[in-house]
């Protein structure tokens, strides 16, 4: 345990937890003090490794791994049901799970324009939707913190991928002005170019035009991102709401 107290007493929920950025979420918010709930699509050894290490950074017991598809309702409920009936409460919940299926505008099946829809966007709203009723039965505010992305903007082979995100940024506006007042305060991170399984079969010749566009001249690191979550999840970020903040390594658009 590293003893640090940030995010002592509370329960963060993150959606796609087993991978890539959400891994590093729970595993900081485990840091942090916190108790930490997150699912997948499924459960195995990678679920298991993520608890393991949440459980050595935060203490025996501080992990939960739950399995839930954030597209299906069904799921969404019973997934807000395993964590309330585990820790009792939740007050911080990321919205991380996300799938691209890139393809020029003329190549995107609808198939898989509903699949990226209903995992990005119509999985994060389930999320929320339930997050805030918990938030105001609970009577003691909450967060929401939603991982976006550069092509939110609009980006070349990314309809489905840039409609979910930008979509992602309305959802948590509205959220910010409806619910402000009660204390609920819900942001975007607005990610630039993390390698992860997500990113694996990007193009080369693209990859290295990411790259150059980014003053940094270097791809970000899950824990990057994870570090900016844990910031707007804690106590230090109680005047941010509804904000977009950028981890992007100064990239400024996504190069066509
Ligand atoms: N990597 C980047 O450069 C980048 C840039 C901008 C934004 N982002 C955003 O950052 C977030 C995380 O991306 P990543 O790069 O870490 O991706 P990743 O490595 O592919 O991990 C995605 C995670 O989401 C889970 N997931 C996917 N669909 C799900 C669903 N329907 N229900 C529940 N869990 C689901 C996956 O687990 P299962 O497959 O087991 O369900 C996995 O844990 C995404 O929202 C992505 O759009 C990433």
């Amino acid at each position: 345990m590293t003893g640090s107290t940030e995010l002592r007493d509370k329960v963060v929920l993150v959606t796609g937890g087993s991978r890539g950025i959400g891994r590093a979420i729970v595993l900081a918010a485990a840091d942090a003090g916190a108790r930490v709930a997150f699912c997948a699509r499924s459960l195995g050894p990678a679920t298991d490794e993520v608890v393991a290490e949440a459980d050595r950074l935060g203490g025996p017991g501080s992990a939960l791994a739950v399995r839930a598809d954030v597209a299906s309702e069904t799921d969404v409920e019973a997934l807000f049901d395993a964590v309330i009936d585990r820790f009792d409460q939740v007050d911080i919940v990321v919205n991380n799970a996300g799938i691209n299926r890139d393809a020029l505008l003329v190549q995107t099946s609808t198939v898989d324009f509903d699949a990226v829809i209903a995992t990005n966007l119509t999985g994060a709203f389930l999320v929320c939707r339930r997050a805030v009723q918990e938030f105001l039965a609970q009577g003691d505010g909450g967060r929401i913190v939603s991982i976006s992305s550069m092509s939110q903007a609009g980006a070349t082979s990314q309809a489905a991928y840039a409609a979910s995100k930008g979509g992602l940024l309305g959802l948590t506006r509205t959220i910010a002005k409806e619910y402000g007042h009660k204390g609920v305060l819900a942001n975007v991170v607005t990610v630039g170019y993390v390698e992860t399984d997500l990113t694996r079969d990007i193009d080369a010749t693209l990859r290295r035009s990411l790259v150059a566009a980014t003053p940094l001249r270097r791809t970000g690191r899950p824990e990057e991102i994870a570090a900016v979550v844990r910031f707007l999840a804690s106590a230090r970020a109680d005047y941010i709401n509804g904000a977009a903040v950028r981890a992007t390594g100064g990239l400024e658009e996504v190069p066509t």
